[in-house]
Order: C-alpha cells, then sequence, then structure tokens
C-alpha cells in the first residue's frame, strides 16, 4: 500500500480530484457512484483506505441535494473503512448563503448543513470562497479544521494577461464582495477598487446603485464570488455602463447559472466572463486546483 495520500472524486469534483492528484503527486482512487431502482443512491469506495490520508472532492451542486447526500455518505463510510485523516475539498459548498431566519420560520440552512458535516467528522474541510458572512467560527461550527481559501487570486492571474484592461479598475457588485475586488485590486498591482450597493428584492431580483465609485473611461473588471440567475452582474454592468465604464469585463469564483442566465450575461456584451472550475460551466476556464494543492502540502 502506497504511503501518498489518495485523492477521491465525487460525481462534481472529478476533474478536479485528477488535477490535484497529478499536481501533487498523490494516488487517484475511485468512488462508484450508482442508483438504486428506487432513486437511492448506491456508493462504494473502491480504493483501499485504511490507515491512509484521504482527499476526497465534490462540489454541492448540478444536484444540490443529491451532490449532498453523495458527498455526507461517502465522507462516512471513508472513515467507518479506517481512513486515517480524511480531508473533504468542498469546491462550493452549497446552502451558506441562508445563513440567518431573514423571514420568521425560516430554516437556517447553513447551521443545518453543518450539523450534518459535523456527524460524518472529518478532519479537515477546504472551500473555495465560501459564503460565511455571518459564521464566525467555522471550526467550531462544522467540527473540523475549516480551511475557506480563495480562488480570486487565480481568477486574478488570468485578468492580468488581459490586452482590453489598459486603464484597470475593480468593482464589486455588493458590500459583500468587497474582500474579493481588495484581492483582485492587489493581485492587479494594487489598482483602485471600490463597491456598488445592492438591494435584494426577491431571489431573481435587484437594484444596484454606484455611488462613489469612479470608473469614467476605465476598464473595470467586475469580481464576485458568485453569479447564480445572473441578475447581480446585470444590474452592475447597467450602473457601471450609466457612469462612463469604458471596457468591462467579469470574473467569478462559482459559475452556478441556473435558466438562462448565461444568455443573458452573453447579451450584455462584455469584453471578458470568466469563472473558476469550483462548478463546471461554460465559462469556467481557471482552475483553482493550484490553490487547494496548497494547502492541502500545508495540511497533509
Ligand atoms: C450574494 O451574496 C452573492 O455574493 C452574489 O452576488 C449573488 O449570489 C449572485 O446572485 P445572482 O446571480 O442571482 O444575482
Amino acid at each position: 500500500m502506497s504511503g501518498k495520500p489518495l485523492v477521491l472524486g465525487g460525481t462534481n469534483g472529478e476533474h478536479l480530484a485528477v488535477e490535484i492528484a497529478s499536481a501533487a503527486g498523490y494516488e487517484l482512487g475511485s468512488v462508484e457512484v450508482k442508483r438504486f431502482p428506487d432513486d437511492e443512491l448506491y456508493i462504494r469506495v473502491m480504493s483501499e483506505v485504511s490507515g491512509r490520508d484521504v482527499v476526497y472532492v465534490n462540489s454541492l451542486q448540478r444536484g444540490v441535494n443529491d451532490s449532498l447526500v453523495e458527498t455526507l455518505y461517502t465522507l462516512d463510510t471513508l472513515k467507518d473503512l479506517g481512513a486515517r485523516r480524511v480531508v473533504a475539498v468542498i469546491p462550493y459548498m452549497s446552502y451558506a448563503r441562508q445563513d440567518s431566519r431573514f423571514n420568521p420560520g425560516e430554516c437556517v440552512s447553513v447551521q443545518v448543513l453543518a450539523k450534518l458535516f459535523r456527524s460524518v467528522s472529518v478532519d479537515h474541510i477546504i472551500t473555495v470562497d465560501m459564503h460565511l458572512h455571518r459564521i464566525s467560527d467555522p471550526n467550531a461550527l462544522f467540527g473540523a479544521a475549516f480551511h475557506n481559501i480563495t480562488g480570486v487570486r487565480e481568477l486574478a492571474k488570468h485578468f492580468r494577461g488581459a490586452r482590453w484592461l489598459e486603464r484597470p479598475t475593480v468593482i464589486g457588485p455588493d458590500e459583500e464582495a468587497e474582500q474579493w475586488a481588495k484581492v483582485m485590486a492587489e493581485e492587479l498591482g494594487r489598482v483602485g477598487y471600490g463597491v456598488l450597493e445592492k438591494r435584494r428584492l426577491s431571489p431573481e431580483q435587484v437594484v444596484i446603485e454606484a455611488k462613489g465609485v469612479d470608473v469614467k473611461d476605465k476598464d473595470v473588471v467586475i469580481v464576485d464570488d458568485i453569479i447564480s440567475t445572473g441578475g447581480t452582474i446585470v444590474e452592475a454592468v447597467k450602473a457601471l455602463r450609466g457612469l462612463g465604464a469604458r471596457r468591462i469585463g467579469v470574473g467569478v469564483v462559482h459559475a452556478i447559472l441556473v435558466g438562462n442566465a448565461y444568455a443573458k450575461l452573453l447579451r450584455l456584451g462584455l469584453e471578458e466572463l470568466v469563472a473558476t472550475n469550483t462548478v463546471l460551466s461554460p465559462i469556467s476556464r481557471i482552475s483553482v486546483a493550484p490553490a487547494i494543492v496548497e494547502e492541502l502540502r500545508k495540511i497533509l
């Protein structure tokens, strides 16, 4: 049996598992995922895991509930089969945005999600730009050493080479995006950055106001963590064009792209629309594997 860590990919994590194993020099194993006739999931770990450090990669997307069940069942099985340390790499952690009871009677989804993760007792969790705005201690909440890394540096490497970015500035579409705008601005050579003001009217509708940002005749990189319906980016682009922005490109970490979001965004005539591969989509061209491997090397 090899002493190298073993990397396993779930249904939405295989592409990254292959890249991670190859970049880190770890062994790539496999997990079989099938369906019973009544639609229940059947999971079988095909590699020997007993006594080994195991890295399991799966994003909670493209069948968000199925991938959550698949992930929890697999993680529990790994421990049950005697894996030494289990690192759960969840590049896109869903159910994180419902992090408060915004209306009476609502389920605070992230609290339940964390409880489920606590029940399978993994040793480490690595996520990429998880929505942690209202979570002060993710280690305690998830019951594991929690590593929330960023994919924005990988996105910035891409924008650094963009020819259309002659007079760059960086904009986050809302206050919460300031953290990503700051990183992107630093990586682009300490260019200016700012944020817009966003009010959400419904899951599909937002209103964006641009106050106090200077984008006139500038080439703007909009950076955000998620594109879901695309409403935020559409409104942000309108607001920035209204202020005289010259050219606009968009970089996001998680391209969820629900419904007709991709078509809506294509119609905006952007210089660039790019995302990382935490979730696979037509715009997921930047790999977060190097950032994940860097974190894994610190852990294992
Ligand atoms: C909000 O907290 C996030 O940072 C994104 O701005 C938001 O989830 C994007 O959603 P949509 O594409 O549906 O506007």
